[in-house]
Formats: structure tokens, C-alpha cells, sequence
């Protein structure tokens, strides 16, 4: 039986370092991950986990409770309409504006496992123009280096392959080595992210860097009062005319920013106001 305390003292922790919200109709959804940490620290039970971790949380416990607290649930070409709209059209409207020294520059900033970060590349290479993937700089980052590690690595079961990836691009863009359970990204795909860890909530956010930025599916996760501070950072980080990418069903509904609101391709993005 886990106390309401204890819940509490994990979506605190959790909410202070990572903004993601457990409120208490939630708390059921913390249970599987108490009991993973109570086997992991070889405790009898929820108690003894909360008197160990109340004394201290050292920085391996941080990074394992944000790895365990964090929701990573990605996909390939997760709703593939934005992917290929992105790929058809957002890159011609940004080479048209021709604000382009150094190449597109891009950002993943909340990338999981590394799917979207590999979606966007395929995306190009297949339904845009593969040469604007030659100059362009991606830069992918998440708060979990769990996730991180496995987009690094860029190796998918089957199942997870299955998961939004046309048969065609399996066989095109990724390696299945012996008779393991494993597809690998090809080499290629894989080097091009500079991958890296950022905390949304209390990262330093470059200006006027980014021609796109694709944040999707993470401010679900916060409140109001963070998703403004992030999308107010987001919009620094954007250059003038730059585009965010949410995902579906995302919005900016509350929160007052220069950005427009433009139809691409039948896929809706934010465009900074110039
Ligand atoms: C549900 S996944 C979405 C992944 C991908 N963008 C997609 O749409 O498929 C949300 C990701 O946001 C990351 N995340 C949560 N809070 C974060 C924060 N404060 N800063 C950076 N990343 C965060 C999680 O670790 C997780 O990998």
C-alpha cells in the first residue's frame, strides 16, 4: 500500500525537476514505477524506499528517477501528415525566405529514443529534396539520458520498427545484422544528430538559432504556467520566421506569442512573426 505521502513526495520531486505533472487522480500511474524502484534498491517495500530516498537522492537516483518518471512513448513518422508536409513544403517556404547562411538549422528537443529525429531525416530523403539534408545541422535532445542513449544508438525491435514505419523505408534506411530481434539505423542517419541532454524547464536556450523546432508531445505533460516559460524560450530560440512543430492536437491556446498560425501541405505549423 503506498501512502498518499509517499505519491507526493514523487510527483514533487518529479514536478520540480522535469515540470511533468502527477496530479493526485493520477497517482496510480506512479505505482509501477515505485515498485520498479523498490526492486531496484532491494527495499521491502514502499516505506523503506521513501525512508532511503527522503535521506538523500544522490545524482545516479535523479538521473534513474527522471529516466523512470518521463513518458518516452514515440513512434515513427508519428502522425506522418506533419512529417511530410515538413519535407514537402516548410523547407521550401524557409529556402524561399532566404535567410539561410550555414543551412537549415534544426531542432528535436524533446526527441525520446531518437524515432523522430530519425523520422525527419527520412522524411527529406523520401518526399522532399534529399540534398537539403547534405547542409542541414540537427541537433536532437531529451532529460532523459536513458532515451538518449537508445537514440545514439539508434537500434529498434521489430516491434517497435512495426510501430509507423512503411516496410519500404525499413528496408531502405535501416540494418538488421544476424538473426537478433534488432534494426539499426543506418550509419548515415546516425551520425548526422548532435545529440544532447536538455532540460526544458532550467536549460539556457540559444537566440535567434533555429530555422525549425519540433517540440511534440512534451507540454502535454506540464502546466500552464511551465508551458508558457518553455514556449516563451522556444520562441527566443526560433529565428524570425522560423517554425515550431507541435503535435496533433497540440496548441498554443493560452498562451499570447507572435506566432501565426499557417497551414503547410494540410499540416498545421507556427511560424515566428517576422
Ligand atoms: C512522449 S515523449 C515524445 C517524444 C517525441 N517528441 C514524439 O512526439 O514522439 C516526451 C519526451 O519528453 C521528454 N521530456 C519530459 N520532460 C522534459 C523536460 N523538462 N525537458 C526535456 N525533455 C523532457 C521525455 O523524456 C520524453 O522523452
Amino acid at each position: 500500500m503506498i501512502s498518499d505521502q509517499i505519491y507526493k513526495f514523487f510527483s514533487d520531486y518529479v514536478y520540480k525537476h522535469t515540470g511533468i505533472l502527477y496530479k493526485d487522480t493520477d497517482y496510480y500511474r506512479l505505482d509501477s514505477r515505485i515498485n520498479t524502484l523498490i526492486k531496484h534498491f532491494d527495499v521491502p517495500g514502499p516505506d523503506e524506499l521513501f525512508q532511503l530516498l527522503a535521506m538523500e537522492i544522490t545524482p545516479q537516483t535523479h538521473d534513474l528517477l527522471v529516466d523512470l518518471f518521463t513518458n518516452n512513448e514515440t513512434y515513427f513518422m508519428r502522425d506522418l501528415k506533419p512529417f511530410k508536409a515538413f519535407a514537402k513544403g516548410l523547407i521550401s517556404s524557409i529556402k524561399e525566405s532566404g535567410n539561410l547562411i550555414g543551412g537549415i538549422h534544426l531542432w528535436s528537443c524533446a526527441s525520446s529514443t531518437g524515432q523522430e529525429v530519425y523520422s525527419i531525416q527520412m522524411a527529406i530523403d523520401t518526399f522532399g529534396d534529399p540534398n537539403d539534408l547534405i547542409t542541414m545541422k540537427i541537433d536532437a535532445s531529451d532529460i532523459s539520458k536513458e532515451a538518449l542513449k537508445k537514440a545514439k544508438e539508434g537500434s529498434y525491435t521489430g516491434l517497435e520498427v512495426q510501430r509507423g514505419l512503411p516496410a519500404p523505408l525499413l528496408i531502405k534506411y535501416f540494418e538488421k545484422k544476424g538473426e537478433e530481434d534488432k534494426w539499426t539505423v543506418k550509419t548515415n542517419l546516425r551520425a548526422r544528430p548532435n545529440f544532447f541532454e536538455f532540460n526544458l524547464l532550467s536549460g539556457n536556450f540559444p537566440v535567434s538559432k533555429y530555422h525549425i523546432i519540433f517540440c511534440r508531445n512534451v507540454l502535454i505533460y506540464q502546466d500552464m504556467d511551465n508551458k508558457r516559460k518553455i514556449l516563451e524560450n522556444i520562441y527566443q530560440a526560433l529565428k524570425p520566421g522560423g517554425y515550431l512543430v507541435f503535435g496533433a492536437g497540440e496548441s498554443m491556446i493560452g498562451v499570447q506569442l507572435p506566432f501565426e498560425h499557417v497551414e503547410i501541405e494540410g499540416a498545421w505549423f507556427y511560424r515566428k512573426k517576422s
